[in-house]
């Protein structure tokens, strides 16, 4: 799969360990930044991020800042965005069966790096159920963004 990986100056030094990591695991990696320490705004990254997953230009994002929060919040405002912020396994699992997120959000500053990894590696892998109950909750997601702007 295409995957870009954005982060801000509280998650350069994750994202960088992730990005080399989801290469070894075969995924094409695109790199949106930031790098180093200087303050950044984590909106900027996470919209990038999320327009590069709508247009097609990648299948998934993994976006990471401090806590995970922000770029979570900043993604899912963008319409057709399903980002899960997970830290752990199970919930990257049911991100992907169960909610068919096409984000997945880590906080740098929750999780070690070898946990980030187990969890990344999951949500990779997890595919959306199809089911019908949960395909129609998502449908009811969608219907409730139509004025949420595409960007
Ligand atoms: C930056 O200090 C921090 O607020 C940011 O990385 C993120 O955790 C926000 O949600």
């Amino acid at each position: 799969m295409k995957i870009v990986l954005a982060s801000d100056h509280a998650g350069a030094t994750l994202k960088a360990d992730l990005v080399e990591y989801v290469a070894s695991l075969g995924h094409e990696t695109r790199d949106l930044g930031a790098d180093g320490s200087c303050s950044v705004d984590y909106p900027q990254f996470a919209q990038q991020a999320a327009r590069a997953v709508i247009d097609g230009r990648a299948d998934r994002a993994i976006l990471i800042c401090g806590t995970g929060l922000g770029m979570s919040m900043a993604a899912n405002k963008v319409r057709g965005i399903r980002a899960a912020l997970c830290h752990e396994c199970y919930s990257a699992r049911m991100a992907r069966e169960h909610n068919d997120a096409n984000v997945l959000c880590l906080g740098q500053r929750v999780v070690g790096v070898g946990l980030a990894r187990d969890v990344v590696r999951t949500f990779l892998e997890a595919q959306f159920s199809q089911g019908p109950n949960h395909r129609r909750r998502l449908d009811m997601i969608a219907e409730s963004e139509s004025g949420a702007e595409a960007v």
